[in-house]
């Protein structure tokens, strides 16, 4: 009987201990750490900026632009995957110095997309991307294309909306991932000449493919890509399509019958450039088709891709 109490108070113990760190996580929210500024200054360039925008409209714009507003002014993201995180807004990266980012300095920009730490501290949920792994050239002409005339992003005083994070983005932001170092030496591109390392590069340093195709954002290693649980293995539910019914992301390792593995080289390039898959149908909502890409890239992709090792993982997804 004694030793019954015993265990009795000392599970209450426990459970009491756990309720109180929920709720100290839920009251204080989301971390907040020190935010530096590298002081760099990143001058204008044409060949940049070009490819600044090319990069933002792979892998910003589907969340921070505003149709109503023809610029990334930022909207409510309602996507099923986000709405486990919360009441979420993309912001205005507009260069309006009151409502956008017109007064951030370049090595402000470069500590949140580096480390993940907006400027007043607090760290970028999950959903926000960050950049450890993509070369300094690629973020670099990011900034100096936010920083252009393009239609985009010139000034748009349009007011944000601040988000409301759920316990889990609470709970994730403090546990679960940390932000990253701000990196110490120069971040070199990828050997282009050879295949199996663009595309490694593209894959998971400048296009942010590998969070959504691999088993969860939760266990995504953003330090080391390659060692997130399920890379590239699928299954994760990333959004909703068109119809608002969800979607996971598929399987794209060379798995014969679960991934890609029997797909042609050719088959490849025409899926992930213009949406057409081999059997006929088009890719769906969330995942964009991605014209932008040259086709070397997009053959670097498969050949990246084929030497991932295979993860057998059936993924159904609604039929459009
Ligand atoms: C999956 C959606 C998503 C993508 C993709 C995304 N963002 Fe964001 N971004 C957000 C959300 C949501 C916030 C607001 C975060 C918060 O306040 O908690 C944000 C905040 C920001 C901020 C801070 C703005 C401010 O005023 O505080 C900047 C700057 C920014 N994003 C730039 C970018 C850039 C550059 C890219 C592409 C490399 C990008 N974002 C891609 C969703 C996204
Ligand atoms: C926002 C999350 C998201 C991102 C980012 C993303 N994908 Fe996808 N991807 C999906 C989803 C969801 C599907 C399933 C779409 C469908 O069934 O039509 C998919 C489908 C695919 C397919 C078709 C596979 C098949 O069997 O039908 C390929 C190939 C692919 N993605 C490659 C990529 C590559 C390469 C990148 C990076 C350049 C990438 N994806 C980025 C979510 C994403």
């Amino acid at each position: 009987m004694k030793a019954l109490k015993i265990i009795g108070i000392i599970l209450g113990m426990v459970l009491l201990v756990i309720a109180a760190f929920a709720m100290y996580i839920n009251v204080r929210g989301i971390p907040h750490y020190e935010a530096e500024d590298p002081g760099v200054t990143i001058a204008p360039d044409s060949t940049m900026a070009a490819n600044g925008k090319r990069l933002v409209s792979m892998l910003c714009k589907d969340c921070h632009y505003n149709a109503a507003t023809d610029k990334l002014t930022g909207r409510n993201m309602t996507d099923a995957a986000v709405a486990q995180f919360g009441t979420i807004y993309s912001q205005n990266i507009t260069q309006d110095k009151d409502y956008g980012i017109g007064n951030w300095t370049d090595g402000q920009l470069l500590w949140l997309l580096r480390t993940g730490i907006l400027r007043n501290g607090r760290y970028a949920p999950p959903y926000m991307p960050k950049l450890p792994n993509m070369s300094d050239y690629d973020v670099n002409s990011i900034i100096v294309y936010l920083r252009s005339n393009d239609h985009w992003v010139t000034p748009a005083a349009v007011a944000d909306t601040q988000t409301v994070p759920s316990f889990l983005t609470k709970f994730l932001s403090a546990v679960v991932f940390k932000p990253l170092p701000y990196p110490t030496a120069p971040v070199a591109g990828p050997d282009t000449t050879n295949p199996v390392q663009l595309g490694k590069y593209i894959v998971t340093g400048m296009l942010d493919c590998y969070p959504c195709h691999s088993a969860d954002f939760k266990t995504m290693n953003v330090a080391e890509p390659e060692k997130s649980e399920g890379f590239l293995g699928g299954g994760n539910l990333v959004g909703v399509n068109l119809d608002n019914k969800e979607m996971l992301s598929a399987n794209i390792t060379p798995d014969k019958e679960t991934g890609i593995g029997s797909w042609t080289e050719e088959q490849f390039v025409q899926c992930i450039r213009y949406g057409q898959k081999p059997n006929g149908t088009q890719l769906s909502y969330p995942m964009m088709p991605l014209p932008q890409l040259t086709e070397k890239e997009a053959k670097a992709i498969y050949a990246y891709l084929m030497q991932v090792p295979p993860i057998k993982n059936k993924v159904v997804n609604p039929v459009p």
